[in-house]
């Protein structure tokens, strides 16, 4: 196996036990056969496999099977989004957003880095896949990570911002979060990015001097 493959099949989630705890769930389905499915938009081969995917059931979602909202899911085209940040990291790395935890556990198969500190905010996700995550070269922080940056002083080699957002509940789009948490990390983190980040949110950043890992 390579390096990539190696970093992609540890960021996978097939160990995580399908279950539920309040509104969150992980739930698990087969792929017999490579399918051409749309991925935001975009058409995508997904190839056969096991996805496992954290939902969240929320007033939009009421109607579907099942119903909840995906909000994290352990298809190659996911972690290719996460891919350039985990091979470039090293050092000691800042995770915002817990998730299945498939980031943590790619950053943990590069060898270049240290330790991870990831800061999850919601009591059920760290129920569901806390204790399915490897202890050694690993902290996990109950807080919310808007809060945490804010009042604490750290210092990090690397930091990835990647959390979510019920926009039907009212909350901010999530570039707004990722831009507050990368602005509550000036000076405390040398490099850090955000997941997807929108190109005008990117703009702003630079014209502020702040060199963005994608
Ligand atoms: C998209 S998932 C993260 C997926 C993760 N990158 C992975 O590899 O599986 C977003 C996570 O952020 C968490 N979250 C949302 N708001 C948060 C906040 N303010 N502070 C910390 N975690 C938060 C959610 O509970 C969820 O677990």
């Amino acid at each position: 196996m390579n390096h990539i493959d190696t970093i992609l099949s540890a960021a996978k989630a097939s160990h995580i036990p399908v279950g539920e705890s309040g509104l969150w769930f992980i739930f698990r389905r087969e792929i017999n056969r490579d399918r051409v499915v749309d991925y935001r938009g975009q058409e995508r081969i997904l190839p056969a496999g096991e996805i496992t995917y954290l939902m969240r059931t929320t007033m939009g979602t009421l109607h579907r099977d099942p119903q909840g909202e995906v909000v994290m899911e352990d298809t190659i085209f996911e972690l290719n989004t996460h891919l350039g940040f985990i091979l470039k990291a090293s050092g000691n790395v800042l995770v915002t957003g817990l998730g299945l935890g498939c980031v943590v556990r790619g950053l943990l198969a590069n060898p270049n880095v240290d330790h991870i500190t990831c800061i999850e905010k919601s009591e059920d996700v760290l129920k569901l896949v806390q204790p399915h995550m490897p202890k050694e070269r690993l902290t996990i922080i109950h807080a919310d990570a808007l809060e945490w940056t804010k009042d604490n002083d750290f210092s990090f080699d690397y930091a990835w911002h990647d959390l979510w957002t019920d926009q039907g509940e009212g909350e901010p789009h999530l570039d707004v979060w990722h831009m507050e948490l990368i602005t509550n990390c000036i000076n405390k983190v040398e490099n850090q990015g955000a997941w997807r980040l929108l190109r005008p949110f990117k703009r702003k950043l630079a014209k502020g001097g702040i060199n963005l890992v994608a």
